[in-house]
C-alpha cells in the first residue's frame, strides 16, 4: 500500500549562542542569509520537494518565526497602494509557501528530543527532518532523491557528505558499505561527534533525514548521549544495527553545493557565495570582491 504523504519537521529551538547578541531576542533561524531568513530557504527546499505540511519546532522568541510565515495585512495593503508588486510578491510568498505549523520544545534537550516533539503532528506519515544550519543549493536537489530512496528501499535515509577530517568531530559520522547504486551507501554504524581518531569514516551526516514514524518509539527510549542530550544519531544507530522493524539505514552521498550557516565564519561565507551567484546582486558584487581580496 502506498504510504501517506511526507511531512517536514524543522527543529528551530536552539539557543544560537554563537551569534549573540544578534540572537538575544531572535532565533538564529531568522538571521538573514542575503535577504531571506535562513529558515525560509529550508521551508522552500521542503516545498520544492513536494512537501506541503511543515512543522517547526520552536523554542524561545517563537513569535518572529510565526509572524514570518503568517500574512501581514497592513504591510500588504501599503505595498498594494504604492503599486510595489515586486515587494508585495515577496511578502506574500513566505505566507503562501506551505502549511506551516508550530510546536514548542520547552527545554532544549537535544535534536532527538526536538524530533520527538513532532510525534503527534506527524502521526503515521513518513517525514523529512531539515536542519537550518545546513542550506542546500536549490540547483542541487537532495531531498527528492532521499524520498525516492525511502520509497524504493523502505528504509531510513540520511544525507552524508565527505568532510575534512579536521572538521569531523562536529558531526554525526557513518561507517558504510557500498550498494549497487554509486550515490547510495548502506550505513552499518553511526557515531555522534567522534574524535577524529575514532571516526569510522569521513562521511558526515549533513542535516537532512527521511524517517518513518517507527523512529518515535526508539526516540522515546533513547538515553541522553553526547553532551548529555538525546541524540537523533543514537536512535538511528539502533535502526542501522538492527533495532526497530524498518529496513535499516541508507545514506545518500551529497556532492552538490551546501552552505553551512552554523558558525559566524561559515555564515559569512554562505552569504558571500549566495549573493555573488545571484543575477540581481552578483554583477555589482563580483568586481568589488576581487578588488577587496587584492587589498588583503
Ligand atoms: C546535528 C547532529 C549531527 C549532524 C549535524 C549536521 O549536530 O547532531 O549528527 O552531523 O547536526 O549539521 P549540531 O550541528 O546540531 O550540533
Amino acid at each position: 500500500m502506498p504510504h501517506k504523504p511526507f511531512k517536514a519537521v524543522i527543529p528551530a529551538a536552539g539557543l544560537g549562542t554563537r551569534f549573540l547578541p544578534a540572537t538575544k531576542a531572535m532565533p538564529k533561524e531568522m538571521l538573514p542569509v542575503v535577504d531571506k531568513p535562513a529558515i525560509q530557504y529550508v521551508v522552500e527546499e521542503a516545498t520544492a520537494a513536494g512537501i506541503q505540511d511543515v512543522l517547526i519546532i520552536i523554542g524561545r522568541n517563537k513569535n518572529n518565526i510565526a509572524n514570518h510565515f503568517d500574512s501581514m495585512p497592513e504591510l500588504e495593503t501599503k505595498l498594494r497602494e504604492k503599486g510595489d508588486h515586486d515587494k508585495l510578491a515577496k511578502v506574500e510568498h513566505s505566507s503562501d509557501l506551505a502549511d506551516v505549523h508550530m510546536v514548542r520544545q520547552g527545554e532544549p534537550k537535544g535534536l532527538g528530543h526536538a524530533v520527538l516533539r513532532a510525534r503527534s503532528h506527524v502521526g503515521d506519515h513518513p517525514f523529512a527532518v531539515l536542519l537550518g544550519d545546513d542550506l542546500i543549493d536549490e540547483r542541487d536537489p537532495l531531498l527528492e532523491k532521499m524520498m525516492a530512496e525511502y520509497d524504493k528501499r523502505g528504509a531510513t535515509i540520511i544525507a552524508l557528505m565527505e568532510v575534512d577530517p579536521a572538521q569531523i568531530h562536529l558531526y554525526g559520522v557513518a561507517a558504510v558499505e557500498p550498494t549497487e547504486d554509486d550515490g547510495v551507501v548502506k550505513v552499518t554504524q553511526l557515531v555522534e561527534k567522534p574524535k577524529a581518531e575514532d571516526a569510522p569514516s569521513n562521511l558526515a551526516i549533513i542535516g537532512r533525514y527521511v524517517l518513518g514514524p517507527d523512529v518515535f518509539d526508539i526516540l522515546e527510549r533513547t538515553e541522553p548521549g553526547k553532551g548529555g542530550e538525546i541524540q537523533l544519531t543514537d536512535a538511528l544507530e539502533e535502526l542501522a544495527t538492527g533495532g526497530g522493524d524498518g529496513g535499516g539505514v541508507y545514506g545518500v552521498v551529497f556532492r552538490g553545493r551546501r552552505y553551512d550557516t552554523g558558525d559566524r565564519v561559515d555564515y559569512i561565507k554562505a552569504i558571500v557565495q549566495l549573493a555573488a551567484d545571484r543575477d540581481d546582486l552578483g554583477p555589482a558584487l563580483r568586481p568589488w570582491f576581487k578588488e577587496f581580496a587584492q587589498g588583503l
